[in-house]
Order: structure tokens, then C-alpha cells, then sequence
């Protein structure tokens, strides 16, 4: 069954709590967190005060998504705020290699995001060490944004390079995830899809989560 991983960046903020609540008692898999810095992407959202309370409030995993700058120089500050999955993205490291192999040795999964441009191939030599690969479909940095439709290619191009060595890989989708294009990003390959606006923007959040278990 797929993974759901609702970004809380479209939740209302001075009502997180009740957010988490929802999500405790929905089909959510993990609760995705965007951190941002206002210099990888032109946006800021919150870091680890913000994280290790959200830890508090739920048993479900915490699929940390960093969009800053020098994401190295904070990954036992993640790990110690409760991230359970810690994605970095490729065009913020220049140790790749090293980071991810940081990310594992502090006891988190290590996934790796690729920006829209960036080709899914540059994560040839390194996808064996990975346990994630986060496939931005939309450019990161805000919410609400429509989905990229190059994506499904790019899906079924990393699961070929993972196949292709025998490798398990999780792969994630996230930007412009609705009803209307799950289906498709699993048949490409996917595993994993997050959702923000769908999810929060609706009425009903927690049909709109079940929506996405396809
Ligand atoms: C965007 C973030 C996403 C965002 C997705 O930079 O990485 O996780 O919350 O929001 P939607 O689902 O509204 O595109
Ligand atoms: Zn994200």
C-alpha cells in the first residue's frame, strides 16, 4: 500500500496540535516536515523547537524534508529533535556521499531530494547507500503549487537505476500530489506521496488522506 505523508507546511499553525491529532486518527503514514531557511529556497518555516514538539504528540514517523543550506551542519540536531527520516537535498551538499553516510551512522534513514532539474542519474553511484530518494515535483519553497508533469519519467527512471542494482529504494513524490496523479506517480514507481494542500485544503482531511492510499 502506498505511503501517505501529509505535509503539515498547509496546516494551520497556531493549531498544530489539533493537526497532529487528525493525523493520529488518519490512514497517514508519517507527518512531513518542510524545514526551510530562506536561502536554498526563498522561504522560512520552522526547525527543532518546532519538530521535537511535534515528537511529543504522535508515534507515527517524522520524514524530516530540509531545503537549507548546509544541511551537515545540523544532522544531530535533527536526529536529537525526533527526525526519523532525514532528507537532504542533493544540490545543498557538496559531500553527498559523506552526509548521507552521517545521516545512517546517527540511526535516521537517509533520503536524498532532487530538485525538478536535477537528473535522477547523478544518484547513480551513491543510490545503493540510500534509503530514500525524495523526487520534487514542483520547485520546493511554497505549498499549493501545480504538479510538474516530467515527473512520472523521472519516477520510472530512478526505479529502473535502483533496479538495475538490485537495491531497495523508497521513492517519495512531493509537490502538486492529489487524487488526479497518484495512481500514475505509483504505477511510475513510486512508494511514498506527500500532500499538503490537498490534504489541508479540504474539508474533510482525513478522506482526502484515504484518497491517496492507492
Ligand atoms: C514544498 C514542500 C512540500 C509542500 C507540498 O517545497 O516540500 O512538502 O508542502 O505542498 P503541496 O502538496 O501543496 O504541493
Ligand atoms: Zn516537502
Amino acid at each position: 500500500m502506498t505511503i501517505v505523508a501529509p505535509s503539515l507546511l498547509s496546516a494551520d499553525f497556531m493549531n498544530l496540535a489539533d493537526a497532529i491529532n487528525m493525523l493520529n486518527e488518519s490512514e497517514a503514514d508519517w507527518l512531513h516536515l518542510d524545514v526551510m531557511d530562506g536561502r536554498f529556497v526563498p522561504n522560512i518555516t520552522f526547525g527543532m523547537p518546532i519538530i521535537s514538539q511535534m515528537k511529543a504528540l504522535t508515534d507515527k514517523p517524522l520524514d524530516v524534508h530540509l531545503m537549507i543550506v548546509e544541511p551537515e551542519k545540523y544532522l544531530e540536531e535533527f536526529c536529537q529533535a525526533g527526525a526519523d527520516i532525514l532528507t537532504v537535498h542533493a544540490e545543498a551538499c557538496v559531500h553527498l556521499h559523506r552526509t548521507v553516510m552521517k545521516i545512517k551512522e546517527l540511526g535516521m534513514k537517509a533520503g536524498v531530494s532532487l530538485n525538478p532539474h536535477t537528473p535522477v542519474e547523478l544518484l547513480r553511484d551513491l543510490v545503493s547507500e540510500i534509503d530514500l530518494v525524495l523526487l520534487m515535483s514542483v520547485n520546493p519553497g511554497f505549498g499549493g503549487q501545480s504538479f510538474i508533469e516530467n515527473t512520472y519519467n523521472k519516477t520510472r527512471r530512478m526505479r529502473a537505476i535502483a533496479d538495475e542494482q538490485g537495491t531497495p529504494l523508497t521513492i517519495e513524490i512531493d509537490g502538486g500530489v492529489t487524487d488526479k496523479n497518484a495512481l500514475k506517480l505509483v504505477e511510475a514507481g513510486a512508494d511514498a506521496l506527500v500532500a499538503g494542500s490537498y490534504v489541508f485544503g479540504a474539508d474533510d482531511p482525513k478522506a482526502r488522506i484515504a484518497s491517496l492510499k492507492v
